[in-house]
Parts: C-alpha cells; sequence; structure tokens
C-alpha cells in the first residue's frame, strides 16, 4: 500500500478527498482522481439528490467520451457518490469545492458578476461541521480573492484544533474531451499562501496530482495569480473566437475565405493554429460568464478602458449569432413566418449533451420571434432539456407559443422533411456524412442550407441542387456589389 502524503503544520494524511458539486467538472474530476489514487477514497457529494442517483446508475448524469468506463472502473471501490454532505466532509482531509458560479441574475453586479452564494453556502458548511483541520481546494472559477473570502468564512468559525488551508486549483477541462484534458492536462494549476503553511498544502495537493501528472506540468503560484489565470485563459480563449468570427464577417463583404484566412494566420507559429474557427458564435457555460466576470472584476478596480476590451469579445459574439440568425430570414425572402426550418444541433458543442449558452438557442429565439416553424434534431440533447431552454424567460415570454412552434425530432431525415431550410448549429462529425441527396429531396424548393459550423462539402451540396450559405465565406449569396464605404448612418 502507497505512503499517503502527510502534512506536519496541520497534522493530517491525505486519505480522503470530498468534492463538493457532483456536475460537470466535479464528477469527471474526481473519477479521474480515484482511477489514479487507488490508495485514496473519493467521495463526489450533492444536495441534487437526482444527481446523485444518477452517477450511482447505469446512465450517468453527463455525456462525455470515454467517462462510463472511469467511473465504473472505481466506483463502489475508492468512489463514492452521496447526498450526504455532512458527513463527507466530517471526514474528508481534503475538500475541492466544485459548486456552479453562474452569472447573477439579481441586484448588484446582476448579469455580469459571478454569483458567490454556492461556494459561500458550500465554505459555510465546512466552518459549521468541521471537528478537525482540513485543505479546502477551491476548483470552481471565481472572481481573483474569492479564496481569500472562504479563508475569512472558516476562520471567523474555526473550533478549537482545527486549522485550514485554503487553496486554487481551477479546472482547465474543456466538455466533450474532459477525460482526455483530465488524464492528460496542458498544466495542473495550484495557488496558495506564500507561508510555510500554504507551502505544504501546495505539496499536498501536487502530491495527489503527481500520481498522473508529470512534474513539470504541475505549476504553482500565489492564489490570486491563480484565481486571475482562470478567468485569462478563458477570455484569451474567447477573444480567439470573436477575433476569428469578426473576420468572418469582413470575409463574406469581400469575397476572402474565412478558413483560409484562419489557415494562413495560423501558421504563424506566434499564434497557432487553434481556437481559430470561425462558427455562429461560442457558447457554453463557461466563456460567455467568466469573461462578464472579468468585465465586472475590471469596472470594480476602476478600470472602465479593460472592461470595454474584453466586453467587446462578448458584444462580437452576440453580433455573430444576431448576423447568422439574419442572413438566414433575409436569404429566405426576408420572411421566415410559417416556414419550417430544421436545426441540426442544439448542444453548444460536439461530444456533450451540454447546452448552457448554447449559440443554437439563440438561432432558435431569433427564428422563433419571426415565426418560424423549427424541426429540432441532436444526437445526445434530451428533449426535456432542449424545451427548458427555449422556455425560459430570456428567450421566450410565451411557452405555448414555443410548443406550437418546435417540434423535436429523433430521426434528422424526419427533421428535414418539407422544410424550406436546413441550418447546422454544431458541429457533430454524423451531419457530415448524412445522405444529403435523400435530404434534398425531401425538402421544398428551393432548399436552402445554412453551415454555421463549417463542417459539410458545399461544393458536393451545391452540386445536388442546394442553395449553400456558411460563416466567412460567399457561395451562392445574391452577388450584390458593396463598394468599399462604411454604411450610412441609420
Ligand atoms: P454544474 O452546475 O454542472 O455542477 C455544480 C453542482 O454543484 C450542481 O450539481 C449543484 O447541485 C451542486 N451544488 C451547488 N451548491 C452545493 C452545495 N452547497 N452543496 C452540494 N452541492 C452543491 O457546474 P459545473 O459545470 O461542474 O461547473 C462548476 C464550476 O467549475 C463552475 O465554477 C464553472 O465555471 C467551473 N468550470 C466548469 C467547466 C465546464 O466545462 N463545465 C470547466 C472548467 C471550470
Ligand atoms: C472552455 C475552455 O476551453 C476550457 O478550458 C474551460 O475549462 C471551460 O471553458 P468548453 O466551454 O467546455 O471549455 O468548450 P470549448 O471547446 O472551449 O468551446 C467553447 C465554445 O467555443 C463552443 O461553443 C465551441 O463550439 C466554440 N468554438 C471553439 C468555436 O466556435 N471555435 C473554435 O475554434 C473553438
Amino acid at each position: 500500500m502507497e505512503k499517503l502524503f502527510y502534512c506536519s503544520k496541520l497534522d493530517m494524511t491525505i486519505g480522503k478527498i470530498c468534492c463538493i458539486g457532483a456536475g460537470y467538472v466535479g464528477g469527471p474530476t474526481c473519477a479521474i482522481i480515484a482511477h489514479n489514487c487507488p490508495s485514496i477514497q473519493v467521495t463526489v457529494v450533492d444536495l441534487s439528490e437526482e444527481r446523485i442517483a444518477q452517477w450511482n446508475s447505469d446512465s450517468l448524469p453527463i455525456f462525455e467520451p470515454g467517462l462510463d468506463d472511469i467511473v465504473k472502473g472505481s466506483r463502489g471501490k475508492n468512489l463514492f457518490f452521496s447526498t450526504d454532505v455532512k458527513k463527507e466532509i466530517v471526514e474528508a482531509d481534503l475538500i475541492f469545492i466544485c459548486v456552479n458560479t453562474p452569472t447573477k441574475n439579481y441586484g448588484v453586479g446582476k448579469g455580469r458578476a459571478a454569483d458567490l452564494k454556492y461556494i459561500e453556502s458550500a465554505a459555510r458548511m465546512i466552518a459549521t461541521v468541521s471537528t478537525k483541520s482540513k485543505i479546502v481546494v477551491e476548483k470552481s472559477t471565481v472572481p481573483v480573492k474569492a479564496a481569500e473570502s472562504i479563508a475569512n468564512i472558516l476562520k471567523a468559525n474555526v473550533k478549537p484544533g482545527v486549522k485550514y488551508q485554503v487553496l486554487s486549483n481551477p479546472e482547465f477541462l474543456a466538455e466533450g474531451t474532459a477525460v482526455k484534458d483530465l488524464l492528460q492536462p496542458d498544466r495542473v494549476l495550484i495557488g496558495g499562501d506564500q507561508t510555510p503553511e500554504g507551502h505544504e498544502a501546495i505539496q499536498a495537493l501536487c502530491w495527489v496530482y503527481g500520481h498522473w501528472v508529470s512534474k513539470d506540468r504541475i505549476i504553482t503560484m500565489n492564489t490570486w495569480s491563480s484565481e486571475l489565470s482562470k478567468l485569462a485563459a478563458n477570455a484569451f480563449l474567447a477573444q480567439r473566437i470573436s477575433s476569428i468570427n469578426a473576420m468572418s464577417a469582413i470575409c463574406e463583404s469581400t469575397g476572402a475565405d474565412v478558413t483560409e484566412v484562419a489557415h494562413a494566420v495560423g501558421m504563424d507559429t506566434r499564434i497557432g493554429n487553434k481556437f481559430l474557427k470561425a462558427s455562429v458564435g461560442f457558447g457554453g457555460s463557461c466563456f460567455q460568464k467568466d469573461v462578464l466576470n472579468l468585465v465586472y472584476l475590471c469596472e470594480c478596480l476602476n478600470l472602465p478602458e479593460v472592461a470595454e476590451y474584453w466586453q467587446q469579445v462578448i458584444n462580437i459574439n452576440d453580433y455573430q449569432r444576431r448576423r447568422f440568425a439574419n442572413k438566414i430570414i433575409e436569404c429566405l425572402f426576408n420572411t421566415v413566418t410559417n416556414k419550417n426550418i430544421a436545426i441540426f444541433g442544439f448542444a453548444f458543442k460536439k461530444d456533450t449533451g451540454d447546452t448552457r449558452e448554447s449559440a443554437a438557442i439563440y438561432i432558435c429565439k431569433y427564428l422563433m420571434d419571426e415565426g418560424a416553424k423549427l424541426h429540432i434534431y441532436d444526437p445526445k440533447v434530451e428533449e426535456k432539456q432542449l424545451i427548458t431552454e427555449l422556455t425560459h424567460p430570456a428567450i421566450s415570454d410565451d411557452p405555448s407559443r414555443v410548443k406550437e412552434l418546435v417540434t423535436i425530432h429523433k430521426d434528422p431525415y424526419k427533421a428535414a422533411e418539407n422544410t424550406h431550410a436546413l441550418v447546422v448549429c454544431t458541429e457533430w462529425d454524423e451531419f457530415i456524412n448524412y445522405d444529403y441527396e435523400k435530404i434534398y429531396g425531401s425538402m421544398l424548393k428551393p432548399a436552402f442550407l445554412f453551415d454555421g459550423r463549417i463542417i459539410l462539402d458545399h461544393q458536393k451540396l451545391m452540386g445536388l441542387g442546394f442553395n449553400v450559405i456558411t460563416i466567412g465565406k460567399r457561395l451562392q449569396r445574391p452577388n450584390v456589389h458593396r463598394p468599399y464605404a462604411p454604411a450610412p448612418a441609420q
């Protein structure tokens, strides 16, 4: 049996890990820790009984390639899922906080600041029930100085003989590739207090990751740098997508091809070729939330120019989604009222069933606002989830109208039948190999195909008879000559 890590300053050994929050981060992260650290007992807790029951069942609550095998290999041995939050906190030596930190939808900072109520309630729960020392690891994405707030809550409620160390260990996994990202991370980032106690706690967490991550990929720094690095990384990634999407608008107005431009730009080794794929706009639970969080932080720090800079990343993303929807309407002879439109893909990217902030939601909203009848197909998104997104008050103020306008299909060919247009919103691989001749034959004419992900063979589709419209490239659009002059003021 392996010798466990002993923390002399806290007088404890790292034998039990508890993770608060059994979501997209907590579940996969802990499954990978349990898989690689057989001598550590890992328990993931959540307030949601439904979620925990799913983690304990054959049908996990999230779809991630490779995750089923990893979970099933360790579950019941050294990996457990439980709703007994208090008990598991009491017993744990090291606690990951992996709760959600959504954008605030009320009060000060509404629409921009991160809502830290779940983080605070987790910290208060730890402070209330703990009877022995612990390392508390903030894994959720938070604004700079959140770890300090956690430490303040813990210290203000500390029991005699109990000591805490709070670390920042942001997660960089991307959905759809979570298992790979966790098994072979670009880096593991650990921030902590620059004190002997802090350094020892950092070493304890390095020891856990050291079971499968090489030393040169584990970087340590002060807590604030660690917290800011997470926001910075997401802001940089989102900024690249908004930059190439901004270029896509120029391409469509000039005859340049955004894929060629991205290729040329990305071959510069200083720039690199990743995250330069123009699209209908980025989605997901992180980019928008974290960039807005950064914007709010800048405003609070009285840095309005910096706030404005990052805000533009979001503005271009909004613009891109709206621009794509407008193009659909314009091409369908400026009206989509009562027209049947097939939507291929509702998840925010391929290989996930997650729909949070998916560009498809907004495309559907804009088309529903115009009275279009939508026929939606996604290989992984559940019907209930899809309806929840479209009936959210921010998307539709009349749920009965959504029911009237939206049909959800289990078969893509059925979804496309008798439609005026087909819109690709997610880059699922299976969309590439469909029988488009069959699809074309079943559609109303002229048949339009809008490829919001630039994944299909446009020449072939045009050969079949489709009018193809995509992002960042003019194909069969009306050849209107636009002089190089700014549009007249409205
Ligand atoms: P999620 O909504 O999928 O899961 C969070 C879970 O925490 C929920 O199941 C919720 O019930 C639970 N929870 C909330 N408060 C609790 C409490 N007091 N006690 C017990 N359980 C509680 O969220 P997620 O996508 O896993 O994200 C978690 C954090 O990780 C966020 O800060 C997010 O920004 C960050 N993050 C997410 C990703 C991603 O790809 N989803 C990647 C990196 C970082
Ligand atoms: C992101 C970060 O990549 C990850 O490091 C962080 O931990 C969480 O946030 P995620 O949102 O899961 O991960 O997926 P990601 O692959 O980053 O894609 C986000 C969105 O950007 C998706 O809608 C995707 O389709 C879009 N995208 C991505 C593009 O439009 N173009 C690209 O070139 C890359």
